[in-house]
């Protein structure tokens, strides 16, 4: 069924398992991800940032997209329609209003103040839906579609505090040195703080920027009350790397299933190992 990602959080944290976000970027996305999450009967959060959405042809679009492609699969995991890195009260009131379940406000990037006031806002009107919130602290490095950061900055562990319990938010993503993209060398994450932030803040964590993050930094974000996971460029790499082989086998192919179908199967594949890596798999 489609459900907010409250429950779905709330159970992941008290379980210690992480929860994959995986965005969508055309129909293929959202086949291969909902399969993926039935055969391993894991909850899953279907992302889709403003940038996407528009590609898809709008919200709307998005959502009965999503509900026939459940109706067809006879899903029963529980599905989260996630509205990724929303960047205005207005953006995320056409999500919740287009039947999105879950919605991200990120006034990361503006004063403190202010990021307090939108969030707010957002999770009023939310709430009035039944749908959920997620808010981000810091900054988190790369670029996602109009996100664009110059510095990554790390969030502040009071402040992550205060913007829980002044908002109401049901989770937080505090951004601690994760990128979005493939990382250069390792990731650097501050475990220090996210221990501190778990800790404080009674809310689940978020971890953007899910691509490239090794095993072992998983498990221990997991351990320190990381619940949502977000993946996209991962997904997106097999899928191209799939297309481009039986382009360069079979450069007389035009017929778009002939490579759309593997470029699927491969997003479909790295779901699956996402699934088993973060936990999630078995757990609906
Ligand atoms: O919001 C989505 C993400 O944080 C995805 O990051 O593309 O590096 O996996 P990624
Ligand atoms: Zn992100």
């Amino acid at each position: 069924p489609l459900v907010s990602m409250k429950e779905m959080l709330e159970l992941a944290k008290e379980k210690s398992y992480g929860v994959g976000q995986f965005n969508l970027n055309n129909l293929e996305y959202a086949q291969a991800i909902l399969q993926a999450a039935e055969e391993e009967k894991s909850p899953v959060i279907l992302g889709v940032s403003e940038g996407a959405g528009r590609y898809m042809g709008g919200f709307k679009v998005v959502v009965a997209m999503v509900k026939s492609l459940m109706e067809e699969y006879g899903t029963t995991v529980p599905v989260a329609i996630h509205l990724d890195h929303g960047s205005s009260f207005e953006a995320c009131a056409k999500a919740i209003h287009a039947g999105f379940t879950s919605v991200m406000i990120d006034a990361s990037h503006g004063p403190f103040e202010e990021n307090v006031a939108i969030t707010s806002k957002v999770v009023e009107l939310a709430h009035i839906h039944g749908v959920s919130v997620e808010a981000e602290l810091g900054t988190v490095g790369g670029q996602e579609d109009d996100v664009v950061a110059d510095g990554v900055i790390y969030a502040d562990p009071k402040e992550c505090q205060e913007l829980v319990e002044r908002t109401g938010i049901d989770c937080l993503a505090p951004a601690l040195g994760s990128v979005h993209g493939p990382y250069k060398g390792e990731p650097n994450l501050g475990f220090k703080e996210m221990e501190e932030i778990g800790s404080a803040a009674s809310v689940p964590l978020v971890l953007h920027g899910g691509t490239g993050i090794p095993t072992h930094d998983i498990k221990r974000a997991i351990s320190y009350g990381t619940s949502k996971i977000n993946v996209n460029t991962e997904n997106q790499i097999a899928q191209t790397k799939a297309v481009r082989e039986v382009l360069a086998e079979q450069p007389e192919q035009y017929d778009p299933r002939k490579y759309l179908g593997p470029g699927r199967d491969a997003i479909k594949a790295t779901v699956v190992g996402k699934m088993r890596e973060f936990g999630s798999s078995g757990q609906a």
